[in-house]
Protein backbone atom coordinates (compact mmCIF):
# COMPACT_ATOMS: atom_id res chain seq x y z
CA UNK A 1 0.00 0.00 0.00
CA UNK A 2 1.04 3.68 -0.41
CA UNK A 3 0.78 5.59 3.22
CA UNK A 4 1.50 9.11 3.85
CA UNK A 5 2.10 9.84 7.43
CA UNK A 6 1.86 13.43 8.86
CA UNK A 7 4.27 13.88 11.89
CA UNK A 8 6.86 11.42 10.10
CA UNK A 9 9.81 12.67 12.44
CA UNK A 10 7.50 12.43 15.43
CA UNK A 11 7.68 9.98 18.09
CA UNK A 12 4.70 7.61 16.85
CA UNK A 13 5.11 8.65 12.90
CA UNK A 14 9.05 7.59 12.55
CA UNK A 15 8.60 4.43 14.73
CA UNK A 16 5.57 3.31 12.25
CA UNK A 17 7.14 4.94 9.01
CA UNK A 18 9.95 2.32 10.05
CA UNK A 19 7.88 -0.73 10.50
CA UNK A 20 5.77 0.02 7.13
CA UNK A 21 8.65 0.41 4.91
CA UNK A 22 10.16 -3.34 6.93
CA UNK A 23 6.01 -4.76 5.56
CA UNK A 24 6.82 -3.81 1.64
CA UNK A 25 4.80 -0.35 2.09
CA UNK A 26 5.67 2.84 0.16
CA UNK A 27 5.88 5.72 2.65
CA UNK A 28 5.46 9.10 1.81
CA UNK A 29 6.10 11.33 5.14
CA UNK A 30 5.51 15.40 6.09
CA UNK A 31 6.77 17.20 9.33
CA UNK A 32 7.51 20.84 10.01
CA UNK A 33 10.00 19.71 12.21
CA UNK A 34 7.83 21.95 15.16
CA UNK A 35 8.54 18.96 17.36
CA UNK A 36 9.65 15.82 15.29
CA UNK A 37 13.44 15.17 14.55
CA UNK A 38 15.51 14.53 11.25
CA UNK A 39 17.68 11.96 13.33
CA UNK A 40 14.40 10.07 14.27
CA UNK A 41 14.07 8.93 9.99
CA UNK A 42 17.58 9.07 9.34
CA UNK A 43 17.72 5.04 9.69
CA UNK A 44 15.26 5.20 6.48
CA UNK A 45 15.21 8.40 5.20
CA UNK A 46 17.42 6.94 1.65
CA UNK A 47 15.14 4.13 1.62
CA UNK A 48 13.74 3.78 -1.78
CA UNK A 49 10.13 3.13 -1.13
CA UNK A 50 10.37 6.02 1.43
CA UNK A 51 9.86 10.18 0.67
CA UNK A 52 10.26 12.69 3.11
CA UNK A 53 8.46 16.18 2.80
CA UNK A 54 9.23 18.79 4.86
CA UNK A 55 5.84 21.45 5.60
CA UNK A 56 3.71 22.12 7.36
CA UNK A 57 -0.19 20.57 7.03
CA UNK A 58 -2.07 23.77 7.84
CA UNK A 59 -1.33 24.71 4.25
CA UNK A 60 -3.07 22.63 2.30
CA UNK A 61 -0.81 22.94 -0.65
CA UNK A 62 1.60 20.53 1.03
CA UNK A 63 -0.74 17.58 0.38
CA UNK A 64 -0.99 19.00 -3.34
CA UNK A 65 1.39 16.92 -5.40
CA UNK A 66 1.23 13.88 -3.26
CA UNK A 67 -1.26 10.94 -3.42
CA UNK A 68 -1.99 8.11 -1.08
CA UNK A 69 -4.47 4.74 -0.44
CA UNK A 70 -4.42 6.18 3.43
CA UNK A 71 -3.44 9.21 5.10
CA UNK A 72 -1.78 8.47 9.34
CA UNK A 73 -3.21 11.86 10.14
CA UNK A 74 -0.38 12.42 13.57
CA UNK A 75 0.78 15.72 13.29
CA UNK A 76 -1.41 17.29 16.08
CA UNK A 77 -0.67 19.93 18.82
CA UNK A 78 -0.75 18.46 22.29
CA UNK A 79 -1.83 19.26 25.68
CA UNK A 80 -1.28 23.35 26.12
CA UNK A 81 0.47 23.19 29.51
CA UNK A 82 3.94 24.71 28.23
CA UNK A 83 1.85 25.67 24.62
CA UNK A 84 -0.72 27.96 23.77
CA UNK A 85 -4.50 26.65 23.72
CA UNK A 86 -5.47 28.73 20.70
CA UNK A 87 -2.60 27.26 18.90
CA UNK A 88 -4.01 23.76 19.44
CA UNK A 89 -7.71 24.36 19.01
CA UNK A 90 -6.47 26.20 15.44
CA UNK A 91 -3.83 23.83 13.89
CA UNK A 92 -5.44 20.61 15.03
CA UNK A 93 -8.75 21.99 13.23
CA UNK A 94 -6.91 23.55 10.35
CA UNK A 95 -4.50 20.32 9.67
CA UNK A 96 -7.11 18.05 9.76
CA UNK A 97 -9.68 19.83 7.37
CA UNK A 98 -6.69 19.79 4.72
CA UNK A 99 -6.21 15.91 4.94
CA UNK A 100 -10.17 15.26 5.44
CA UNK A 101 -10.48 17.38 1.87
CA UNK A 102 -7.44 15.35 0.60
CA UNK A 103 -9.00 12.02 1.28
CA UNK A 104 -12.28 12.96 0.00
CA UNK A 105 -10.97 14.07 -3.35
CA UNK A 106 -8.80 11.28 -3.63
CA UNK A 107 -10.60 8.28 -2.03
CA UNK A 108 -8.19 7.65 0.28
CA UNK A 109 -8.70 6.67 3.88
CA UNK A 110 -8.17 8.78 6.96
CA UNK A 111 -6.47 7.04 10.27
CA UNK A 112 -6.50 10.15 12.76
CA UNK A 113 -4.71 9.78 15.93
CA UNK A 114 -7.06 10.49 18.60
CA UNK A 115 -6.28 10.21 22.67
CA UNK A 116 -7.13 8.70 25.69
CA UNK A 117 -7.90 12.21 26.75
CA UNK A 118 -11.08 12.31 25.32
CA UNK A 119 -12.46 10.26 28.62
CA UNK A 120 -11.27 13.22 30.33
CA UNK A 121 -12.38 12.47 33.92
CA UNK A 122 -15.04 9.93 33.87
CA UNK A 123 -14.37 7.60 36.65
CA UNK A 124 -15.83 4.71 35.05
CA UNK A 125 -12.72 2.52 34.62
CA UNK A 126 -11.94 0.85 31.99
CA UNK A 127 -12.89 3.03 29.35
CA UNK A 128 -14.32 1.38 26.58
CA UNK A 129 -15.01 2.88 22.84
CA UNK A 130 -18.56 4.39 23.77
CA UNK A 131 -17.64 5.02 27.36
CA UNK A 132 -18.27 9.38 28.25
CA UNK A 133 -16.77 11.94 27.64
CA UNK A 134 -16.43 13.78 30.73
CA UNK A 135 -14.58 17.41 30.70
CA UNK A 136 -13.78 19.81 33.12
CA UNK A 137 -14.68 23.45 32.42
CA UNK A 138 -13.98 25.41 29.64
CA UNK A 139 -12.10 27.95 31.84
CA UNK A 140 -9.02 25.53 32.30
CA UNK A 141 -7.18 25.09 28.86
CA UNK A 142 -5.37 21.32 29.50
CA UNK A 143 -9.03 20.29 28.02
CA UNK A 144 -8.05 22.42 25.09
CA UNK A 145 -6.34 19.56 23.58
CA UNK A 146 -9.02 17.08 24.00
CA UNK A 147 -11.90 19.23 22.81
CA UNK A 148 -9.78 19.45 19.30
CA UNK A 149 -9.80 15.53 19.46
CA UNK A 150 -13.05 15.48 20.33
CA UNK A 151 -13.77 17.40 17.71
CA UNK A 152 -11.57 15.95 15.30
CA UNK A 153 -13.37 12.29 15.62
CA UNK A 154 -16.78 14.08 14.92
CA UNK A 155 -15.92 16.27 12.24
CA UNK A 156 -14.66 12.92 10.79
CA UNK A 157 -17.65 10.62 11.17
CA UNK A 158 -20.07 13.98 9.90
CA UNK A 159 -17.78 13.92 6.90
CA UNK A 160 -18.48 9.75 6.80
CA UNK A 161 -22.18 10.51 6.96
CA UNK A 162 -22.12 13.26 4.49
CA UNK A 163 -19.45 12.22 1.76
CA UNK A 164 -18.57 8.48 2.43
CA UNK A 165 -15.50 9.01 3.56
CA UNK A 166 -13.78 5.75 5.51
CA UNK A 167 -11.87 6.80 8.46
CA UNK A 168 -10.46 4.44 11.04
CA UNK A 169 -9.84 6.45 15.09
CA UNK A 170 -7.32 5.09 17.09
CA UNK A 171 -6.90 6.69 20.83
CA UNK A 172 -4.36 5.97 22.21
CA UNK A 173 -3.08 5.94 25.79
CA UNK A 174 0.51 6.76 26.58
CA UNK A 175 2.74 5.33 24.19
CA UNK A 176 6.71 5.35 24.84
CA UNK A 177 9.80 4.50 23.66
CA UNK A 178 12.82 5.28 21.41
CA UNK A 179 12.28 8.18 19.24
CA UNK A 180 10.02 9.68 22.59
CA UNK A 181 10.47 13.64 22.63
CA UNK A 182 13.23 13.72 25.56
CA UNK A 183 11.12 16.55 27.11
CA UNK A 184 7.77 16.73 28.98
CA UNK A 185 6.00 16.82 24.83
CA UNK A 186 7.28 13.21 25.53
CA UNK A 187 4.94 11.75 28.38
CA UNK A 188 6.61 12.09 31.83
CA UNK A 189 8.65 9.33 31.42
CA UNK A 190 11.33 11.25 29.41
CA UNK A 191 11.66 13.43 31.88
CA UNK A 192 12.18 11.04 34.77
CA UNK A 193 14.89 8.63 33.11
CA UNK A 194 16.65 12.05 32.70
CA UNK A 195 16.36 13.15 35.78
CA UNK A 196 17.17 9.71 37.03
CA UNK A 197 20.42 9.29 35.32
CA UNK A 198 21.21 12.90 36.51
CA UNK A 199 20.37 11.97 40.05
CA UNK A 200 18.41 15.31 40.45
CA UNK A 201 14.68 14.79 42.06
CA UNK A 202 11.77 13.59 39.80
CA UNK A 203 9.33 16.25 39.80
CA UNK A 204 5.84 14.97 40.07
CA UNK A 205 2.95 16.98 39.51
CA UNK A 206 0.37 16.75 42.76
CA UNK A 207 0.80 13.52 45.12
CA UNK A 208 1.59 11.64 42.22
CA UNK A 209 -1.45 9.21 43.20
CA UNK A 210 -2.86 10.19 39.67
CA UNK A 211 -2.34 6.45 37.21
CA UNK A 212 -2.07 5.99 33.52
CA UNK A 213 -1.25 2.63 31.59
CA UNK A 214 1.60 2.87 29.04
CA UNK A 215 2.04 1.36 25.92
CA UNK A 216 5.14 0.57 24.40
CA UNK A 217 5.71 1.89 20.75
CA UNK A 218 6.08 -1.75 19.61
CA UNK A 219 2.20 -2.53 20.71
CA UNK A 220 1.22 1.14 19.56
CA UNK A 221 2.57 0.52 15.82
CA UNK A 222 1.76 -2.76 15.62
CA UNK A 223 -1.86 -1.97 16.49
CA UNK A 224 -1.73 0.74 13.84
CA UNK A 225 -0.56 -1.87 11.06
CA UNK A 226 -3.19 -4.04 11.43
CA UNK A 227 -5.79 -0.82 11.04
CA UNK A 228 -3.95 0.11 8.06
CA UNK A 229 -3.75 -3.33 6.70
CA UNK A 230 -6.90 -4.57 7.21
CA UNK A 231 -10.51 -3.36 6.57
CA UNK A 232 -12.09 -4.55 9.61
CA UNK A 233 -11.12 -1.36 10.94
CA UNK A 234 -12.87 0.68 8.20
CA UNK A 235 -15.32 2.89 10.12
CA UNK A 236 -14.37 2.31 13.66
CA UNK A 237 -13.16 3.32 16.76
CA UNK A 238 -10.35 1.62 18.76
CA UNK A 239 -8.66 2.14 22.19
CA UNK A 240 -5.27 1.71 21.47
CA UNK A 241 -3.27 0.86 24.60
CA UNK A 242 -1.67 -1.98 26.78
CA UNK A 243 -3.79 -4.61 29.26
CA UNK A 244 -5.44 -2.88 32.14
CA UNK A 245 -3.50 -4.89 35.08
CA UNK A 246 -0.41 -2.36 33.81
CA UNK A 247 -2.26 0.68 35.82
CA UNK A 248 0.48 2.19 37.49
CA UNK A 249 0.42 5.35 39.64
CA UNK A 250 2.76 8.07 38.69
CA UNK A 251 4.80 8.09 41.82
CA UNK A 252 5.41 4.23 41.20
CA UNK A 253 6.44 4.58 37.82
CA UNK A 254 9.17 7.30 38.92
CA UNK A 255 10.14 4.72 41.50
CA UNK A 256 10.53 2.12 39.08
CA UNK A 257 12.51 4.05 36.55
CA UNK A 258 14.93 5.42 39.49
CA UNK A 259 15.53 1.64 39.90
CA UNK A 260 15.86 0.62 36.60
CA UNK A 261 17.92 3.43 35.92
CA UNK A 262 20.11 3.67 39.40
CA UNK A 263 19.83 -0.11 40.78
CA UNK A 264 17.04 -1.83 42.60
CA UNK A 265 18.48 -0.44 46.11
CA UNK A 266 18.96 2.76 45.08
CA UNK A 267 16.58 5.58 47.11
CA UNK A 268 14.77 7.45 44.35
CA UNK A 269 14.64 11.36 45.18
CA UNK A 270 10.78 12.54 44.36
CA UNK A 271 9.62 16.20 44.70
CA UNK A 272 6.13 16.55 44.42
CA UNK A 273 4.69 20.12 43.17
CA UNK A 274 1.47 21.04 44.00
CA UNK A 275 -0.94 21.73 41.32
CA UNK A 276 -1.85 25.23 41.91
CA UNK A 277 1.90 25.83 40.98
CA UNK A 278 0.45 25.37 37.31
CA UNK A 279 -2.38 28.04 37.54
CA UNK A 280 -5.54 26.76 35.94
CA UNK A 281 -4.61 22.84 35.51
CA UNK A 282 -6.60 19.84 36.21
CA UNK A 283 -5.34 16.58 35.78
CA UNK A 284 -7.22 13.04 35.02
CA UNK A 285 -6.79 10.64 38.18
CA UNK A 286 -7.20 7.81 36.36
CA UNK A 287 -6.72 6.36 32.85
CA UNK A 288 -7.69 2.65 32.07
CA UNK A 289 -8.26 1.10 28.46
CA UNK A 290 -10.59 -1.21 27.48
CA UNK A 291 -8.88 -3.66 24.59
CA UNK A 292 -11.43 -6.15 23.82
CA UNK A 293 -12.23 -4.42 20.93
CA UNK A 294 -8.59 -4.12 19.43
CA UNK A 295 -8.22 -7.64 20.95
CA UNK A 296 -11.13 -9.17 18.73
CA UNK A 297 -11.04 -7.94 15.81
CA UNK A 298 -7.25 -8.59 14.97
CA UNK A 299 -6.43 -11.09 17.74
CA UNK A 300 -4.08 -8.33 18.76
CA UNK A 301 -2.29 -9.09 21.92
CA UNK A 302 0.10 -6.51 23.33
CA UNK A 303 3.75 -7.69 24.10
CA UNK A 304 5.76 -5.83 26.14
CA UNK A 305 5.18 -5.31 29.73
CA UNK A 306 6.25 -1.56 31.18
CA UNK A 307 9.46 -3.14 32.56
CA UNK A 308 10.86 -4.49 29.47
CA UNK A 309 9.38 -1.55 27.80
CA UNK A 310 11.53 0.77 30.12
CA UNK A 311 14.89 -1.44 30.10
CA UNK A 312 14.76 -0.73 26.27
CA UNK A 313 13.74 3.07 26.37
CA UNK A 314 16.34 3.67 28.26
CA UNK A 315 18.95 1.90 26.77
CA UNK A 316 17.88 4.45 23.84
CA UNK A 317 17.63 7.64 25.97
CA UNK A 318 21.47 6.85 27.75
CA UNK A 319 23.11 8.64 25.02
CA UNK A 320 21.50 11.79 25.31
CA UNK A 321 21.77 12.88 28.92
CA UNK A 322 23.96 15.66 28.72
N1 LIG B 1 2.51 9.60 22.21
C1 LIG B 1 1.42 9.37 22.91
O1 LIG B 1 1.48 8.76 23.97
C2 LIG B 1 0.09 9.87 22.44
C3 LIG B 1 -1.02 9.72 23.28
C4 LIG B 1 -2.26 10.16 22.82
C5 LIG B 1 -2.39 10.68 21.55
N2 LIG B 1 -1.29 10.81 20.77
C6 LIG B 1 -1.48 11.38 19.43
O2 LIG B 1 -0.69 10.64 18.51
C7 LIG B 1 -0.11 11.50 17.52
C8 LIG B 1 1.39 11.31 17.48
O3 LIG B 1 1.94 11.62 18.75
P1 LIG B 1 3.51 11.67 18.99
O4 LIG B 1 3.72 11.35 20.41
O5 LIG B 1 4.20 10.92 17.95
O6 LIG B 1 3.76 13.24 18.81
P2 LIG B 1 5.06 13.99 18.27
O7 LIG B 1 4.91 15.41 18.69
O8 LIG B 1 6.31 13.26 18.64
O9 LIG B 1 4.88 13.86 16.69
C9 LIG B 1 4.02 14.70 15.97
C10 LIG B 1 4.79 15.25 14.79
O10 LIG B 1 3.94 16.13 14.05
C11 LIG B 1 4.70 17.23 13.60
N3 LIG B 1 3.80 18.35 13.40
C12 LIG B 1 3.08 19.04 14.33
N4 LIG B 1 2.40 20.03 13.75
C13 LIG B 1 2.69 19.98 12.41
C14 LIG B 1 2.28 20.74 11.28
N5 LIG B 1 1.45 21.79 11.42
N6 LIG B 1 2.75 20.39 10.06
C15 LIG B 1 3.62 19.33 9.92
N7 LIG B 1 4.03 18.58 10.96
C16 LIG B 1 3.57 18.91 12.18
C17 LIG B 1 5.71 17.47 14.71
O11 LIG B 1 6.87 18.17 14.25
C18 LIG B 1 6.03 16.06 15.16
O12 LIG B 1 7.15 15.53 14.49
C19 LIG B 1 -0.58 12.90 17.87
O13 LIG B 1 -1.72 13.18 17.10
C20 LIG B 1 -0.95 12.82 19.33
O14 LIG B 1 -1.95 13.75 19.67
C21 LIG B 1 -0.06 10.42 21.18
Amino acid sequence: MKVLITGVAGFVGSNLAQRLLVRNHTVIGIDNLNYGFLRNIEEFKAHPQFQFIMGDIANPLILKEVKADIIVHLASQKIPRYTNALRTLEENYLMLRNVVHKCLMDKSKILFASTSDVYGKNPKIPFNENSDMVMGPTTVRRWAYALSKMYGEQYIIANREEYDLTYTITRFFGSYGPHQNLTWWGGPQSVFIERAFKNEPIDIHGDGMQTRTFTYVDDTVMALVNCIENNKSDNEIFNTGSVSNSEITIKDLATLIWKLVNGPNAEPKLNFIPYSNFGNYEDVMRRVPDITKLRTTFNFEPQWDLERGLTETIKWQKPFIK
